[in-house]
C-alpha cells in the first residue's frame, strides 16, 4: 500500500525522472487544472515546444470525454496529456487507429503492474477491467498546430469509485479497487509512457501486428451491439476491429463498417470482457 504524497500527487523528482527515462522531453505540471486536454491544445501551438511534452495534473477539475462527455476525476487519478508530432496520415479514420494503439500501451501498462488482470479494449477509446471503466482516451489536434496531436489519457488509480456519483461508480473501476492496495503515480505513468513510446512508434511504421492485438483484446467482438453515430445507427453481430481501426458489425443486410459512435450492447448473454 503507498500511502505517501506519490499516491496522490508528482513531486520535482518524480518529474525530473520521467523527463530522464522516458520519451518525454518537456513536462508542465498542474497541482489542479480543468482540462489537461484543453491546456494541451494552447500549448502546442508554440512552434519551439520540444516534443513529446507532457501536460500533467494531480487533480482535474473539468475533464472531458469524447462528444458532450465528461470525466470524472478525484484526486488519486492520473490524469495527462501528451503533445506529439504527428504519427498518421490525416484520413478519417487515423484517429482510430491512435486511441486504438493508445488503449494497448494502456493494457500493456497495467499487465505489468498487476499481472493476471482480466483487461478489454472497448472500441474506439476505452480500456475496461472486469467489465468496468478504467481508462478513457482523447485524442484530438489543434486547428492552429494540424501537424501535432494531443493524445489525453484519464486512468483511475488510487481514486476509489466508491467516491464517485452514482452513475460512475456504477460502471467504471480504479487500480485501487480492484488491487486493494495503492500505486505509485508516478510508477504507473512512467509504464504508460514506455508502453506510449513503444506501441506509437510501431504505429508508425505501420506494424500490422497492432490490429492483430487489438482484433484478439476487442471485447465487444461476438455480442449484439448498437453504434449510435448520430445520424446513423447500427445493430448487429460485432465481428472485431479491422487493421483500419472501423468496428465490424454483420447486419442483416450485410456487414458495416463503423469509423464513429457510440456502442451499447445489446442483452447480457455473457459478461463483456476477455481475459
Ligand atoms: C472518454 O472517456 O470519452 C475519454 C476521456 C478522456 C479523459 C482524459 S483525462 C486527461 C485528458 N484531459 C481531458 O480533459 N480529457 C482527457
Amino acid at each position: 500500500m503507498k500511502h505517501g504524497a506519490g499516491a496522490f500527487s508528482f513531486g520535482e523528482r518524480d518529474l525530473e525522472q520521467i523527463r530522464r527515462t522516458t520519451f518525454v522531453q518537456t513536462v508542465e505540471h498542474h497541482q489542479e487544472i480543468e482540462s489537461t486536454n484543453t491546456r494541451a491544445i494552447r500549448w502546442a501551438e508554440d512552434p519551439a515546444l520540444a516534443l513529446p511534452a507532457l501536460v500533467l495534473s494531480d487533480m482535474q477539475t473539468g475533464g472531458r470525454g469524447r462528444g458532450t462527455n465528461r470525466w470524472w476525476s478525484a484526486p488519486g487519478a492520473l490524469t495527462f496529456s501528451l503533445i506529439l508530432p504527428r504519427i498518421t496520415s490525416s484520413d478519417e479514420s487515423s484517429w482510430l487507429r491512435i486511441s486504438l494503439t493508445a488503449g494497448l500501451a494502456v493494457y500493456d501498462a497495467l499487465q505489468q503492474l498487476r499481472p493476471g488482470l482480466q483487461i478489454g479494449l472497448k472500441w474506439p477509446n476505452d480500456v475496461f477491467v472486469q467489465c468496468r471503466k478504467i481508462c478513457g482516451i482523447l485524442t484530438e489536434t489543434s486547428p492552429r498546430a494540424p501537424a501535432r496531436l494531443v493524445l489525453g489519457i484519464g486512468l483511475n488509480v488510487n481514486n476509489s469509485l466508491a467516491a464517485a456519483p452514482s452513475a460512475v461508480a456504477a460502471t467504471a473501476t480504479s487500480l485501487v479497487d480492484v488491487a486493494g492496495y495503492r500505486f505509485d503515480l508516478s510508477v504507473v505513468l512512467t509504464h504508460v509512457l514506455r508502453q506510449l513510446a513503444e506501441q506509437l512508434a510501431a504505429l508508425a511504421r505501420a506494424d500490422t501486428a497492432l490490429a492483430s492485438r487489438w482484433q484478439e483484446l476487442c471485447m465487444l467482438t461476438g455480442h449484439h451491439i448498437q453504434v449510435d453515430a448520430g445520424q446513423r445507427v447500427t445493430v448487429g453481430l460485432c465481428q472485431g476491429i479491422d487493421e483500419s481501426g472501423a468496428l465490424l458489425v454483420d447486419t442483416p443486410a450485410g456487414r458495416e463498417l463503423c469509423r464513429s459512435g457510440v456502442v451499447t450492447t445489446r442483452g447480457q448473454e455473457e459478461p463483456v470482457h476477455r481475459a
